[in-house]
């Protein structure tokens, strides 16, 4: 999984939170999300669910009635985290014991019953298929009932739930295309927590498109764990299940999100190395809406440990998937994640990684040291061995390549001109606005009477390792 996003990327690494925005309705929700793009996307579904039942998302904690918090297990940090917010939660819940506090996505999904039964720090757990269930979920909790559903599903893709966007007059916005994973890598727990992958229905995902497009939006993001596998009317084995019907591929239905229309963006997370074919890359070099950024997490540059770690493919197919980017879509930036101090990882095995990083020169990375996880490969088959001075070493090591290569390319950048998309006024000055190229590169100039939205060609004039700035040329 590696669902990224360079506005929230902090949050997929379970170190941010987004709270939902003001909607109609009488009772309040609280609604926070953790981890991933997905968890983000989620709780749009959920908040959709839930303003059926006549709630309204609110802004502030302290009037709401129910506070659900959508959870990340990727590492042990992104769960103490939770876990800490949880305590702050209950103390509300001693002022006011009507209050309802629910817990959503991975951790409900991986601790089940033991937040509510042996912690007792919820009422209610449900996991991400259940979110349906969520009315009857919080009437059970307000019937004097602890309530409970982790059931996942190998259908559910809420294809048919209109999600409640959370960012009002938002610019870019998420749309799900697939639940699950079936890789197994062995150091992560998201098949444990979200499921068996299941692919959703084409026509709700262009419709979902063209909604956005019609509410302003002018950029969506495919979200999956593995976009490449996505398949519609087709199994795994290439068996068609419905000859009537039309089959759809990742590359077919990312051509026909991208002819909703010229004005509208198209990106993608995430990529898999092992399922990332030519026509992928060719779909992205035919249309220019769609962005020309992947994110191609490599995690180690060592065969062997990419080999433990069951990724399904080598350095060197992997670096043959790099050149195959470069040759088909060769403006494209990509970026990566890195999980240093694996089990067994050597000192050699690491120069792997510094080398496939320089080799690939990516424009960014998410790096990680490795954080094992309950009832995963890499836990029941693997000692957890390197010491975390040495996992925080190695990564510090990866960071600073990492900072080394985003300035040579943000360098490279200077003198270019790039069609840069408004997301809103930067944070450090309101004399600025930020957005984004469709390489994905945060571009920060001056503001003058542009807006959110706009589309405006910037020719780079600066650079740091992690922003260029410009000016707006005619
Ligand atoms: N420890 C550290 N990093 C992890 N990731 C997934 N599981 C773990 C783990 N157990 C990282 C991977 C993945 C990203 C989303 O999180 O790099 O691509
Ligand atoms: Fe991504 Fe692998 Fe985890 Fe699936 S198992 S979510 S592909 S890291």
């Amino acid at each position: 999984m590696d669902l990224e996003g360079k506005e929230i990327d902090e949050s997929k690494q379970g170190e941010a939170t987004m709270v939902a925005s003001n909607t109609e309705g009488s009772k309040k929700l609280y609604l926070e999300s953790y981890g991933c793009q997905m968890n983000f996307s989620d709780s749009e579904v959920v908040a959709s669910i839930l303003s059926k039942n006549g709630y309204s998302t609110t802004k502030d904690v302290d009037e709401a009635d129910v506070i659900l918090m959508n959870t990340c297990s990727i590492r042990e940090k992104a769960e103490d985290r939770v876990r800490n917010k949880l305590a702050q939660h209950n103390k509300r819940k001693k002022q006011n014991p009507e209050l309802v506090i629910g817990i959503l996505g991975c951790m409900a999904e991986r601790l089940k019953k033991d937040l509510l039964e042996q912690e007792k720090l919820v009422d209610l757990v449900a996991g991400p298929d259940a979110y349906r269930d969520l009315p009857n979920l919080i009437s059970e909790v307000g019937s004097g009932q602890k309530a409970v559903n982790v059931l996942l599903s190998r259908e559910e893709t809420y294809a048919d739930i209109a999600p409640v966007r959370l960012d009002k007059g938002g610019v870019t916005g998420f749309i799900s295309i697939m639940r699950g994973c079936d890789n197994m890598c062995s150091f992560c727990v998201v098949p444990f927590t979200r499921g068996r992958e299941r692919s959703r229905d084409p026509e709700s995902i262009v419709r979902e498109a063209q909604d956005m497009l019609d509410k302003g939006y002018k950029e969506v993001t495919l979200l999956g764990q593995n976009v490449d596998s996505y398949k519609w009317n087709i199994t795994k084995k290439g068996e068609i299940i419905d000859p009537e019907k039309e089959v759809v591929t990742f590359a077919q239905l990312m051509e026909k999100v991208a002819l909703v229309s010229p004005q509208l963006r198209v990106r993608f997370s995430t990529s898999h190395p092992k399922d990332m074919t030519d026509d992928v890359l060719e779909v992205m070099a035919k249309y220019k809406n769609i962005c020309k950024y992947i994110h191609l997490p490599v995690q180690s540059g060592n065969s062997d440990v990419l080999k433990r770690m069951n990724r399904g493919y080598s350095r060197e197919w992997y670096l043959n998937r790099i050149d195959a980017i470069k040759r088909i879509v060769p403006d494209a930036f990509i970026s990566t994640d890195i999980i240093t101090g694996f089990c067994g990882e050597t000192e050699e095995e690491h120069q792997d990684t510094l080398s496939l990083m320089k080799e690939v020169g990516y424009e960014f990375s998410y790096m990680f040291f490795y954080s094992e996880r309950p009832k995963t490969l890499a836990e029941r088959k693997f000692e957890d061995d390197i010491p975390l001075e040495v996992k925080k070493r190695r990564l510090t090591e990866v960071q600073s390549m990492q900072a080394v290569l985003a300035e040579t390319a943000n360098e490279k950048t200077v003198g270019n001109t790039y069609e840069v998309l408004i997301e809103g006024i930067s944070k450090r000055s309101d004399e600025h606005v930020y957005g984004r190229n469709s390489q994905n590169l945060t571009v920060i100039f001056p503001r003058e009477d542009f807006k959110a939205g706009d589309y405006v060609n910037v020719k780079i004039e600066s650079y740091t390792s992690a922003t260029v700035k410009g000016v707006a040329v005619k």
